[in-house]
């Protein structure tokens, strides 16, 4: 991979301390295995938003997926169907999400969205989203603004034009943005006030993705989502917060089992 694009995907905010964080946590939690409970007939399934699913996995949004590999998120929607798991695409596809679900017709999606300054365009690309089969919203709310990606600002990493943003691109009537482009139309202003209204507005349920405390978790179930995601953004956002495995469980006690 080109330099530029590897440290945008390896890379995170700050000094990556959660980021290293994030994966390290897992070495420190134990499974405790209970005995004598009949296991002659086991399996993965499980049911995440009323989806039955074939593994407890969700492959999580992932910006520019053609920059890692020239079937980009096309090969990412077979593999997730193949898997049957759920995809979760990003706002920031490098294929528009009705190609993605052509690509993967069996399989579940979930559609990643921000809610921009211009409502007209986070509007679009629900509508899109929900034209080709998309179950449900996943609203990132830990990205006002882009974390200081060091690798980034190192490399001069910019993302190719002929790659792009084209679901963004097609909602805004915009050519080709640049991902500091993309940020600037994320709404900073926005509060707990515009989930409600916006899990209101659209017909598909909302899961918020950027949950790293309790808090948060219980004013998003108050607030009408119907998931929760959380996500310290890959330790890509604000350095220094929690792995999100250590978090888990402040938010599950937080949401008591209502959504
Ligand atoms: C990122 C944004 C696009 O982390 O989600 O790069």
């Amino acid at each position: 991979m080109e330099p530029g694009a590897h440290g945008y995907f390896a890379g995170g905010a700050g000094d990556e301390r959660t980021l290293r964080r994030n994966a390290k946590a897992f070495e420190w939690w134990e499974l405790r295995p209970r005995v004598l409970v009949d296991v002659s007939e086991v399996s993965t399934r499980a049911t995440v938003l009323d989806t039955d699913v074939e593994v407890p996995i969700l492959v999580a949004p992932v910006a520019f997926q053609l920059l890692a590999h020239p079937d980009g998120e096309a090969g990412m929607a077979r593999a997730a169907e193949a898997a049957g798991a759920i995809l979760c695409l990003s706002s920031l596809t490098s294929i528009r999400p009705a190609e993605v679900a052509a690509a993967a017709p069996e399989g579940r999606r979930w559609m990643q969205v921000y809610l921009f300054r211009d409502r007209g365009v986070t509007r679009a690309m629900v509508e899109e989203a929900g034209d080709v089969g998309f179950d449900a919203l996943v609203l990132t709310v830990d990205a006002p603004y882009a974390g200081r990606r060091e690798r980034d600002l190192r490399t001069e990493f910019q993302v190719p034009a002929e790659i792009g943003t084209p679901a963004i691109e097609a909602a805004a009537g915009h050519r080709s943005l640049t991902t500091a482009e993309v940020f600037g139309l994320i709404d900073p202003s926005i509060t707990w006030k515009d989930l409600e209204q916006l899990c209101g507005e659209f017909q598909l349920p909302i899961l918020v993705k950027g949950l790293i405390t309790g808090e948060d978790a219980a004013l998003a179930v108050e607030h009408g989502a119907a998931g929760g995601v959380v996500s310290n953004h890959g330790g890509r956002q604000l350095d220094n917060v929690p792995a999100t495995i250590d978090a888990l469980p402040e938010v599950v006690e937080a949401v008591a089992g209502r959504i």
